[in-house]
């Protein structure tokens, strides 16, 4: 049993052995190219990467045969993690290493790896079951490679779209983000881990996506009711119904309390209320930034001593920590329990894992594994499904294939330009540049599928936005689209990490603005200037605010950051192989001013307007066009009033496909609580299903409400549902116009279990 072998296994450890386990180091490849562009004689001093003066890649390989490192992280070759569990395997104990990497959508830090849509891609797809298995695939390459151990989901729910990390979450509504990341969980572990399995990390605690300025780091200053609201509930779901084996503190504070050493997030919360039973692990360096970013400790000893007390078991990265949390036990400030516990999960998860089994990789195997061909169809159908059309005066599809064959266009000129129209930029943050052969750019795509049906496609590079696009080179453009028939304008923003210094979204680059960076709007101007059909297509993680542009531009495509076949995806929706059928799973506003822009704002949020701006968005939470048209019934509920607990209301919807073209519908149902003891959301989604529909069939969907989903916090935070009306709606956005609606009645006051 993994408990006697655990036991076992300490009770050989001395301090130092278990304090040990809990450090986690950088991988080595990493390390060195970070040190090859440090001058010699700064790297004594450099720490500016994280590093820490004077520690060098040489000497994490002495301390892993010296057994003083549980975890590494980035290691991102299988050739590399079975050199370090070469290492460990000298060590005293030869205990293996845990290997942890940012998986996040796809294995994207190795070169040759299925990159799948980012996670907000991800989350316009609004089904669960294809996060789950990219999941399940991605688990696959990442112990292809060596890693046990996924960062990911990130469960922050979305309140601030400027914040870089955007594309990194799965939107704005807690009960999507829950939903999509228990899939992601589920897709990542197992209850009985297999070869194929790693562990998944829910990150980060708590709501550092909503800091003030949208700025990655920054405090954050809500109320303990937001936070049971809005941010705790994908956590909740997280360890309630998917058994999250790791969760990531966040880099920020919330009302004062560094996340690093909340005790009542981490110990009361999650561990004593909800039952969390696995480690925590501290985000890059946040231990010592407690002493030095946010001043509530005098050094990075004392930082160690707050941390650990208050329930972190995991550090991420480098050397002191050990040294200073086997001190604080010695001097009898810090409880040895606190050690033992960690300890003690670190190594369940590692012999859960199978790691004393068989630490290695074989290389051979490996191979088939990385891009397989099954996950690349998975990859391709998720940006599929995830790409929301956003506007289309009729000019979309470009051949009219459906429902009786095709209809070619000859002779057509089709021409591509814009900063993302061919390049990697559509793989999104946590990708390394991929083999081109692997990619297909929306430029590429659009000229494979568009020459199918007789169109002459044609490209030019416009130049990227951050480099400053040439006037030249706009010139030129607009020329070429003059000759042309159609214009198709791939713009957006840039995650891709690899790409730093062009990066103008994404990890630690915040937007000030959700307009379009750079000089994208003149060149989109002077092409729509030309009186010509104009086709937007936006590759970005975050929400783009340019109401004008699409007022003008005759169709508009969100692809997200659709993967490593987003140019295909697009391609097909372009020319109607496929129908568009994302769903947005954040607001888009008009503009940057509007922020907090949600759909499930608070009664008052409207009352009042703006000096020059609309109060309506640019399109709403849920949003997304097709080529047929939908007809959805008003709601049918299997009882009228709530009575127990347990009870469990079907909510029936027939959904009609009145178009000509077969396609995928997403039915949404949102609650209002009509009257409560605390303020309540006007809007809250409790269910929604995606269902296909073939031209002129009709379906009954069911959707489920439980006790979870009506009830909220009271003043002394139980979860219960009070007597009394609540407005149920369904219907295919969140707009108000979309939704039809009835009345549950709660006939009394209920407990629910949370
Ligand atoms: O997992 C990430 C985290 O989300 C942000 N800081 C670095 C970690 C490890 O790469």
């Amino acid at each position: 049993k993994v408990e006697d072998r655990v036991k076992d296994l300490m009770s050989r450890m001395t301090l130092e052995d278990k304090v040990w386990q809990m450090c986690q180091y950088v991988g080595l490849e990493h390390m060195k190219a970070a040190e090859a562009k440090i001058k010699p004689e700064e790297l004594a001093k450099n720490d500016a990467l994280g590093f820490y003066p004077g520690l060098r890649s040489d000497d994490i390989a002495k301390l892993t045969t010296e057994g003083k490192i549980g975890s590494f992280l980035h290691v991102v070759t299988p050739e590399e993690a079975n050199e370090l569990q070469k290492l460990a395997q000298q060590s005293p104990l030869k205990i293996p290493l845990l290997i942890g990497i940012d998986a996040i959508h796809g294995n994207g830090l190795y070169e040759g790896a299925t990159i799948y849509p980012s996670p907000i891609t991800q989350a316009a797809t609004w089904n669960d079951a294809l996060i789950e298995l990219s999941s399940q695939e991605t688990a696959a390459e990442m112990r292809a490679t060596g890693s046990h151990w996924s960062f990911t989901p990130n469960i922050d729910v979305l309140r601030d779209p400027r914040w870089g990390r955007t594309g990194e979450t799965f939107g704005e509504d807690p009960y999507l983000v829950g939903n999509m990341g228990i899939a992601t969980i589920k897709g990542l572990q197992s209850d009985d881990f297999g070869p194929d399995n790693v562990i998944a990390c829910a990150k980060h605690l708590i709501a550092g996506s909503q800091s003030v300025n949208g700025i990655n780091s920054s405090p954050t200053d809500v109320s303990k009711r937001t936070l049971f609201e809005m941010f705790l509930p994908p956590y909740r779901r997280a360890v309630r119904e998917a058994n999250v084996y790791s969760i990531m503190a966040a880099h920020n504070e919330v009302a004062g309390v560094p996340a690093h050493m909340d005790e009542y997030m981490m110990n009361d919360v999650m561990r004593d209320r909800w039952g969390f039973d696995g480690f925590f692990v501290s985000d890059w360096n946040d231990v010592s930034r407690i002493a030095n970013w946010h001043h509530v400790a005098r050094d990075f000893k004392e930082a160690s001593l707050f941390s650990v007390r208050a329930g972190l078991d995991m550090h991420m990265h480098g050397p002191k920590f050990d040294e200073y949390i086997v001190a604080l036990v010695k001097e009898g400030k810090l409880d040895e329990a606190r050690v033992n516990y960690a300890c003690e999960k670190i190594l369940t998860t590692k012999f859960k894992l199978g790691l004393f089994e068989n630490p290695f990789i074989d290389l051979e195997e490996q191979k088939e594994t990385a891009f397989a061909k099954a996950h690349q169809k998975t990859a391709l159908e998720q940006a599929r499904q995830a790409i929301v059309l956003q506007k289309n005066n009729g000019i979309l599809p470009l051949a009219k294939l459906v429902p009786s064959g095709a209809e070619v266009t000859k002779n057509k000129k089709i021409f591509i330009t814009g900063p993302n129209a061919n390049n990697q930029t559509i793989l999104g943050d946590w990708a390394s540049p991929q083999p081109e052969e692997n990619v297909v750019t929306m430029y590429e795509g659009i000229k494979k599928v568009g020459e199918k049906y007789g169109y002459d496609v044609t490209y030019f590079d416009s130049g990227d936005r951050s480099k400053k696009m040439k006037d030249n080179d706009i010139k030129t453009a607009v020329e070429k689209a003059t000759e042309a028939d159609i214009t198709i304008l791939v713009l957006g923003e840039n995650s891709f990490r690899h790409d730093w210094k062009n990066k103008t979204t994404g990890e630690n680059v915040d937007r000030a603005t959700l307009a379009l960076s750079g000089k994208q709007m003149k060149l989109a101007n002077q092409i729509l200037n030309l009186g010509k059909p104009v086709i937007v297509v936006y590759v970005s993680g975050s929400p783009i605010a340019e109401p004008t542009l699409e007022k003008r531009a005759k169709a508009v495509l969100n692809t997200w950051e659709p993967g490593s076949f987003g140019g295909q995806a697009t391609a097909e929706i372009i020319f109607g192989e496929v129908n568009p059928s994302g769903k947005l799973p954040v607001t888009i506003p008009r503009s940057v001013g509007q922020l907090q822009m949600v759909y499930n704002h608070k009664p008052t949020t409207y009352i009042h307007k703006y000096n020059t701006e609309k109060k309506v968005p640019l399109h709403p939470f849920g949003f997304g066009l097709s080529y047929t048209t939908f007809e959805m019934s008003a709601p049918r509920l299997s009882k009228l009033t709530f009575d127990n607990a347990s009870d469990i209301i079907t909510v029936s919807v027939d959904v009609t496909n009145k178009g000509k073209m077969d396609g995928d519908e997403v039915v949404q149902l949102y609650i209002r609580d009509k009257v409560s003891s605390f303020t309540r959301p006007v809007k809250e989604l409790k269910a929604y299903k995606r269902v296909s529909l073939k031209a002129g069939e009709t379906k009954t969907v069911e959707l489920k409400l439980t006790g979870e989903s009506l009830a909220f916090y009271d003043k002394d935070y139980n979860f219960v549902i009070e007597e009394g009306d609540f407005t149920i709606m369904t219907g295919n956005s969140s707009h108000k116009k979309s939704l039809q609606e009835t009345t549950l009645t709660a006939t009394k006051h209920l407990q629910i279990a949370e």
